[in-house]
């Protein structure tokens, strides 16, 4: 392919009228749950745009319940977890999941995403990042500012630490589980990462992403990338190339020549969702063909800096799609 590959994080999901329309009938979690509606909802955006991934339709906190966790997606509120982990004690007596002997729905609609797409698009499998989703089960899904996350961060170090080292293997595991059922890359979403210090996120977060990454490079013989996302990380390039992800996802407020300087790593990235959003159809090609200029042909994936937004007009998206796949 001369031209770079392309697909948009959250491409699955609320700004399409197939998938309301789907959770009108069903809950977020059954959605998840149920192989043919997940696999359904991963593909209602690749028959309208045919982007070159599919992504899996599931959601970070789904792996959550295997721990004994409620979770619930409810309508304008966000996620929320129960109960929350909120004492050193409560998070000893948690649960460790094997992922080999959970998550059944998500190998199954792995292994027919893979089937039915073959050669025509890549099948992308993903978790949380250790930091974000420990963040999650502090907060019970209700995270909404970086103040408060802030906070939580320094009252409560050891336990959000003892959070983070109780996950990491089933983080590892979960993915490894994903690429053998089908997944053909794998990305590590550590959405709440860019809240932290250069210093903190080295202190905190490397470690193990780090871990994550080795583990499943070492249980797959490298065959499928892995793929490390930080949102607000302008301030963390350094520390980002050190975690070993074979791809590093950008976000918009950092231009693809800037993170070239700081890693090897292949990049993707990073049209601002806000301009996929609001601008012209006009607007979005320019970006587009500007972005995929600075991003060059080998050693990049065309997406966004985020996740679509909701009320994105699927004109945009389509015109998005389209200038990356027209690029030369
Ligand atoms: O299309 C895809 O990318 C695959 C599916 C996917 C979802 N969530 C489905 C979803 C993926 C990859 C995610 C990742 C995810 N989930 C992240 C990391 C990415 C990011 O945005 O930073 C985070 C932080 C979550 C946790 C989460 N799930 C939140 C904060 C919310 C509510 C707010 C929101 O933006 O929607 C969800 C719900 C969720 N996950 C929806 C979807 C389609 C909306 C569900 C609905 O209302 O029907």
């Amino acid at each position: 392919m001369d031209r770079p590959p392309v697909w948009l994080m959250r491409q699955a999901g609320r700004y399409l009228p197939e998938y309301q329309a789907l959770r009108k009938e069903h809950s977020f979690v059954e959605c998840c749950t149920t192989p043919a509606l997940a696999q359904e909802i991963s593909l209602q955006p690749w028959r309208r745009f045919g982007m070159d991934g599919v992504v899996v339709f599931c959601d970070i906190l789904m792996p959550l319940t295997a721990m004994g966790i409620e979770f619930s997606i409810d309508d304008g509120e966000g996620p929320s977890l129960s109960p929350a982990v909120t004492t050193r004690e409560a998070a000893a007596r948690l649960r460790v999941p094997t992922a080999k002997h959970e998550y059944h729905y998500v190998k199954v609609a792995l292994q027919e995403l893979r089937t039915t797409l073959g050669e025509q698009a890549a099948v992308i499998g993903f978790a949380g990042g250790p930091w974000t989703v420990a963040m999650y089960l502090f907060a019970g899904g209700r995270l909404h500012d970086r103040t408060a996350v802030k906070r939580a961060l320094l009252q409560h170090r050891p336990l959000l630490d003892a959070l983070i080292e109780k996950i990491t293997p089933m983080l590892s595991e979960y993915l490894v589980e994903q690429m053998r059922a089908g997944a053909q890359v794998v990305q590590i979403f550590e959405s709440w990462g860019g809240v932290l210090t250069a210093a903190e996120f080295a202190d905190i977060a490397v470690p193990p992403l780090r871990t994550i990454i080795d583990h499943v490079h070492s249980a797959t013989d490298r065959r499928a990338p892995t793929i490390l996302y930080c949102n607000g990380s302008a301030h963390l390039m350094t520390e980002l190339a050190t975690t070993g992800a074979d791809v590093l996802s950008i976000d918009h407020e950092t231009d693809l020549h800037v993170a070239r300087t700081h890693t090897d790593a292949a990049l993707q990235g990073n049209l601002d969702p806000a301009l996929l959003c609001n601008g012209t159809p006009d607007a979005i090609r320019t970006a587009t063909m500007r972005m995929c200029k600075s991003g060059g042909t080998t050693g990049y994936i065309a997406n966004l800096g985020h996740g679509v937004i909701k009320e994105t007009p699927m004109e945009n998206v389509g015109a998005f799609v389209e200038t990356v796949q027209a690029f030369t």
